[in-house]
């Protein structure tokens, strides 16, 4: 019998500070444009957040750099801006988790700057550094390039993403300390968990064994050997210990490297975490391991087979973390389906996905912008593209060979900044995000799709989420669609479908994932469709989502 717990039966929201709204017109999001909107998003009916950092950093990664963890970045505001908002948010019963960046800084931390200036200082072995890498492996970092910086005293540092993002040596118990007090720190302002940001790198191959090079640029895929190696197991057990498992806390992992058989060992009370983002079927259109972000060709097939490997993997002792988009993702719609059928079923594609992530057996996380049907942007040139991975990739693809052209169609297809141009709130300057100049330009491709239209539309997208909340959560069917087992139904190789089951009592979602108009099941009592005239009979229209029972 699954245990019951607050963050199981959670809607979680994503938010990406930078893009979401600004309330001191300098064109950037800030943490009082987030408390001025929760009245937005206690309508819609989310129960707990999810906000991307907004500790002090240089913003090379878009505050994945964090310089001082205890300080909100000066664009972001202060940290009574901070304290207020947590406190709003409590007052509307909404939770809130922040992103926790504990495998590396910024190169301006402080404990860096001190590691760089003084080779005898503690904080030297914070960090990796070696004095001689000659013999030492040569990765690719995850943005590109080397996963070795030289400093100005001939020395080398080791980094998983950006040069400037210097990797912490977890094997330092001095500064394990200084990182749990600070966890400690930010959980005593109030706050109910964390999504643990590429939590898995904290444990590496200290011997960086040399392996040959797999790509143009003389590197190699730094997974093997950076991601998830043994060890790891004590410094999750500690970290949980000392701080996040003092109380009833929620951790959502970034775990890339755990594979799916093995997610039991890291998921659930006894072990470290309570959920983890599976990244099997939202990076499923990417070449694993390419150096820039090379698209590969995958079917439904494939994608289901992963989306149930997940259900299945957890069924037992875990608890999945649902989702399709979030700051790292291009919009879900121009990924999951055909360009040319995108214009004409739009509103479709976007309450289809919407239903099929939201209804599985887990946690749902909507990413903002999500829940308005928002899509990829279209960027006509390089120099409008901000993401340092983009950049990075880019600057490979040209390397290996391809054109500017191909290289830029790359970086439209699968640029971070599709997710982060800024949120659509209205129809005035800039969508409402900003009175100032936005730090990125807006989205050029879905215009119409702001909260102030479809908030007084009862078939739009966001109305749709509305009703996929108040049925999960609100309804007669929220005890089995929250805690109920989830069976695969396979009637079609077009069609997603899959029933919620709990003491005699099933609800049945089905998606079509198709073009196509196909044949199924009668179905009795529809609790939701994304087509106006729920038809019930016996077929399903193209991308047409329906939840009912038999
Ligand atoms: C994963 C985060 O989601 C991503 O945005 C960031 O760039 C890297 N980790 C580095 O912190």
């Amino acid at each position: 019998m699954t245990e019951r717990k607050w963050w199981k039966e959670a809607v979680f929201y994503q938010i990406y500070p930078k893009s979401f709204y600004d309330a001191n017109g300098d064109g950037i999001g800030d943490l009082k444009g987030i408390t001025q909107k929760l009245p937005y998003l206690k309508e819609l009916g989310i129960t707990a957040l999810r906000i991307c950092p907004f500790y002090q950093s240089p913003m090379v990664d878009n505050g994945y750099d964090i310089s001082d963890y205890y300080q909100v970045n000066p664009e972001f505001g202060s940290i009574e801006d901070a304290e207020e908002l947590l406190q709003c948010a409590k007052r509307y019963g909404i939770r809130v988790i922040l992103d926790m960046v504990l495998n590396h800084t910024s190169d301006q931390h402080p404990w860096f700057r001190e590691a760089c200036a003084d080779k005898n200082s503690k904080y030297r072995d914070y960090y990796i550094f070696r004095d001689d890498i000659s013999k030492a492996s040569q990765f690719r970092s995850i943005f590109g390039g080397s996963t070795w910086t030289r400093t100005e005293d001939g020395s080398w540092y080791y980094h998983t993403f950006a040069q400037q993002q210097p990797d912490l040596n977890w094997e330092n118990p001095g500064l394990r300390k200084e990182l749990y007090t600070m966890i400690n720190w930010w959980l005593d302002r109030g706050i109910s968990g964390f999504r643990l940001d590429a939590i898995t790198c904290i444990q590496k191959d200290m011997s960086f064994p040399r392996v040959e090079a797999d790509g143009a640029d003389g590197l190699c895929d730094l997974r093997n050997y950076g991601l998830n190696v043994p060890g790891i197991e004590e410094k999750l057990r500690e970290l949980k210990k000392e701080t996040y498992g003092r109380g009833d806390y929620v951790t959502v992992a970034e775990a890339p490297g755990i594979p799916g058989e093995r997610l039991e060992e890291y998921i659930g009370e006894d072990v470290f975490f309570s959920m983890i983002f599976d990244f099997s079927y939202t990076d499923i259109d990417l070449e694993p391991g390419s150096p820039w972000a090379k698209m590969r060709r995958w079917s439904l097939e494939e994608f289901k087979e992963k989306l149930f490997r997940n259900q299945r993997f957890v069924s037992e002792t875990g608890w999945a973390a649902n989702y399709l988009e979030n700051h790292d993702q291009p919009r879900s719609i121009s990924k999951y389906f055909q360009r040319k059928d995108i214009e004409k079923y739009s509103d479709q594609m976007a309450k289809a996905l919407g239903t099929l992530f939201f209804f599985l057996r887990g946690t749902p996380f909507i990413y903002q912008g999500e829940e308005l049907g928002m899509r990829n942007t279209c960027f006509s040139s390089i120099d409008e593209v901000n993401d340092v991975n983009s950049l990075g990739q880019y600057e490979r693809a040209l390397e290996e060979g391809y054109t500017r052209q191909e290289a830029l169609d790359a970086v439209n297809r699968r640029s971070r900044d599709h997710a982060r141009y800024p949120m659509q709130w209205n129809g005035d300057l800039n969508f409402g995000f900003s009175e100032g100049k936005p730090w990125i330009q807006c989205g050029q491709t879905c215009g119409e799709l702001t909260v102030e239209r479809e908030s007084v539309d009862g078939q739009s997208v966001l109305s749709y989420y509305k009703k996929m909340i108040r049925l999960r959560n609100h309804s007669p069917y929220s005890e089995v669609l929250i805690y109920g087992d989830l069976e695969e139904i396979a009637p079609d190789p077009d069609i997603i479908c899959y029933k919620r089951i709990r003491g005699g009592e099933e609800v049945r979602v089905a998606v079509n994932m198709s073009g196509k108009t196909l044949p199924f099941a009668e179905m009795r009592q529809v609790l939701l469709s994304n087509y106006e005239d729920p038809s019930g009979a016996a077929l399903l229209r193209p991308y047409e989502a329906a939840v009912w029972v038999e």
